[in-house]
C-alpha cells in the first residue's frame, strides 16, 4: 500500500483526510490526542514544501443548529498552537473562497476546511459517498493521504470518494495503526487474551464471534458480563440487561466453555459480593476484587492483550477501581498490550496509564471492526 512517503509531495497541493472528530465542549477542546497523533504527517507535508489542505468531519451534522456546535474553528486554533505555524481557516467546504485561498497557498502552509458534515445537510453527500463530491474535493489537489484511521470503517466522500479520484496513500498515524493492530489481531504472540467490557453484548457480537477463532481467553467485564451471567442463569437484579443477545451469550458460552471468563464478584450500587448474592434491588456497576485476581492469573500468562470496553463505570470514582486495576496489572506484564475504543483510551488517560501500553488505538468504531475481522474502505481503497 502507498504511503505518503512514496510521493514527491515538493509544490504539491496534498489533501489529508484527518480525524479530528474531537470532543469540545463550549469552544474548548477536551482532549486533543486524535489533532496530536495527526502531526507527524502534517509536519512531513509542510518539511517536504507540499501546499497542505487539511479535511476532517466532526460530530453528526442533522439540522443547521448541528452546524453552529461542530465547527471546526477551535480545532484550526489549537493545530495552530500545536504546529506553531498559521492554520488558514476556511468556514466553507466548497466555492470560490475555499478554492481561492487553496489556489493561494504557498508551498509549507496549512489550510483546514470546515466541517465535512457539512455537506450532509439536505442530502447526506458527505456520509453517502456522493459521487460528485468527491470529484469536486478531488479537484481541488494533486495528492491525497487518508490519516483518518478513526473514520476508516466509514465509506464517505472525504475518503473512499477523494481517493478514486487521485493519485492516493495513507498517513503515518493510519500506517501505526495497522502496524500494531493487525498483528496483533492475526498473528498474535500466545496465550492471547483479550478483554472486553462496555455496556451491551449487540455492539460487540461481530467481535466476540471473530476474536473467540483466534483468541486464547476472553475476559468479559462492565455492563456486558451481567447479560452472560444472566445467560448461566444467574440472578442481576436490576443490572444492565441486553436480552435480546441472551442466546448468543448462552450459545457461545457453550461452545467456548474455558475460553470465555466472566466476572465471580461485583460491586453493585450497595455493596461488593459474589455474583449470586445480587439482589433484584441492586445494580452490579463494576467488577469485584475477586475477579480482579482471576482476571490477573490469565493477563500475567499472556503475551498479547488486547482490551475494549471499560470493565465497569469508570467516570464514576467509586466504580474504577476494576478498569484502575487491570491497568495496574498491564502496567507490570511485560506482552504485547493494546487498547482500543473511545471509552478505553479515556479511561486509560484519565487514569495516567497511557505509558502501560504498546499502543492506544486512535479509532473506536475502526479499531472494533479490525477486530470483527471487517475491510475497512476507508483504507482498502488506496490498497
Ligand atoms: C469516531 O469518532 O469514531 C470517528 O470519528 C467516526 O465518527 P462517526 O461514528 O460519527 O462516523
Amino acid at each position: 500500500m502507498k504511503t505518503i512517503k512514496d510521493f514527491d509531495l515538493n509544490n504539491k497541493k496534498v489533501i489529508i483526510r484527518v480525524d479530528f472528530n474531537v470532543p469540545i465542549k463550549d469552544g474548548i477542546i477536551l482532549d486533543d490526542t486524535r489533532i496530536k497523533e495527526s502531526l507527524k504527517t502534517i509536519k512531513y507535508a509542510i518539511d517536504n514544501n507540499a501546499k497542505v489542505i487539511l479535511m476532517s468531519h466532526l460530530g453528526r451534522i442533522k439540522d443547521e443548529t448541528d452546524k453552529l456546535k461542530n465547527t471546526l474553528k477551535p480545532v484550526s486554533t489549537k493545530l495552530s498552537e500545536l504546529l506553531n505555524k498559521n492554520v488558514i481557516f476556511v468556514p466553507n467546504t466548497r466555492g470560490e473562497e475555499l478554492e481561492n485561498a487553496i489556489n493561494n497557498l504557498k508551498n509549507g502552509e496549512v489550510l483546514l476546511m470546515e466541517n465535512t458534515r457539512f455537506e450532509d445537510l439536505p442530502d447526506k453527500k458527505e456520509s453517502k459517498n456522493d459521487p460528485e463530491l468527491g470529484k469536486y474535493w478531488a479537484s481541488l489537489g494533486d495528492i491525497y493521504i487518508n490519516d483518518a484511521f478513526g473514520t476508516a470503517h466509514r465509506a464517505h466522500a472525504s475518503n473512499v470518494g477523494i481517493a478514486s479520484n487521485l493519485p492516493s496513500g495513507i498517513g503515518f498515524l493510519i500506517q501505526k495503526e495497522l502496524d500494531n493492530l493487525l498483528p496483533a489481531i492475526n498473528n498474535p504472540n500466545r496465550p492471547f487474551t483479550v478483554i472486553l467490557g462496555g455496556a451491551k453484548v449487540s455492539d460487540k457480537i461481530g467481535v466476540i464471534e471473530n476474536i473467540v477463532k483466534k483468541a486464547d481467553y476472553i475476559l468479559i467485564g462492565g455492563g456486558m458480563a451481567f447479560t452472560f451471567l444472566k445467560a448461566e442463569g444467574i440472578e442481576i437484579g436490576s443490572s444492565l440487561l441486553d436480552i435480546e443477545s441472551i442466546d448468543f451469550c448462552k450459545k457461545i458460552l457453550k461452545e467456548n466453555e474455558n475460553k470465555i471468563i466472566l466476572p465471580i464478584d461485583v460491586v453493585t450500587d450497595q455493596k461488593e459480593c459474589f455474583i449470586t448474592d445480587i439482589t433484584m434491588e441492586e445494580r452490579g456497576l463494576d467488577i469485584g476484587r475477586k475477579t480482579v485476581k482471576l482476571f490477573k492469573q490469565y493477563l500475567d500468562i499472556s503475551k498479547t492483550i488486547i482490551w475494549n470496553g471499560p470493565v465497569g463505570m469508570f467516570e464514576e470514582k467509586k466504580y474504577s477501581h476494576g478498569t484502575e486495576e487491570i491497568c495496574q496489572i498491564l502496567k507490570n506484564i511485560d506482552a504485547i498490550k493494546i487498547a482500543g475504543g473511545g471509552d478505553t483510551a479515556s479511561a486509560i488517560k484519565n487514569l495516567g496509564y497511557e505509558c502501560a501500553f504498546t499502543h492506544i488505538s486512535t479509532g473506536g468504531g475502526a479499531s472494533l471492526e479490525l477486530l470483527e475481522g471487517k475491510v475497512l474502505p476507508g483504507i482498502d481503497v488506496i490498497k
